[in-house]
């Protein structure tokens, strides 16, 4: 499983990079580095092992998260105490609602390790194209937390961190524009 210290922090630089498009094959590299991070995400959405091990909760980690800088994350999602696990390679978003939606409780990144203030609009709906870990192309249509959590993935393969997009003068600027999730 992955370590805590194999996650980047905020701190560092390389977090700000673009990602490069993923080439397939995957090398064995990234398999290796998608399982521990699935790992990681699930175990970290059961309490006690996240006690056990030390992990904080997390539902998306992107390949530059773990000093690997291809256009790739992983998403590991909760559904009535089932793990729902994703992975996109090159994603694309492909058309997205009108209407923006923000997470009540803020959102969190395994790379920022403070709490951080301010409401970040998403699109409530988005469709996806990407590629999945064999490389073959497919469509998803996601919405509400799933909606919030990819355009959060999709940022970091832009070198973009979530507080970025929170206004620095009023980070609560605009908030009944936005339904709150
Ligand atoms: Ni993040």
């Amino acid at each position: 499983m992955l370590k805590n210290n194999e996650i980047l922090d905020e701190s560092n630089k390389l977090l700000r990079k673009k990602s490069k498009e993923v080439v397939f094959p995957l090398d064995d590299k990234d398999l290796k580095m998608i399982k521990s991070a699935e790992e990681y995400l699930e175990k970290s959405q059961v309490e006690e092992l996240a006690e056990k091990y030390d992990l904080r909760p997390g539902m998306g980690l992107a390949a530059i998260q773990m000093s690997i800088q291809k256009k790739y994350f992983v998403i590991v999602e909760e559904q009535e105490e089932k793990f729902e696990k994703y992975f996109f390679a090159n994603p694309k978003i492909i058309s997205h609602s009108s209407e923006k939606i923000y997470a009540e409780l803020g959102e969190g990144c395994l790379s920022v390790n403070r709490d951080v203030d301010g409401i970040i609009p998403r699109f409530a709906r988005v469709t996806v194209e990407a590629y999945d870990k064999e490389g073959k192309k497919f469509v998803i249509r996601l919405r509400e937390e799933m909606s919030i959590a990819v355009q959060h993935e999709m940022d970091h393969l832009n070198g973009i961190l979530f507080f970025d997009r929170i206004d620095k003068h009023n980070p609560f600027k605009d908030m009944d524009k936005y339904r709150c999730i």
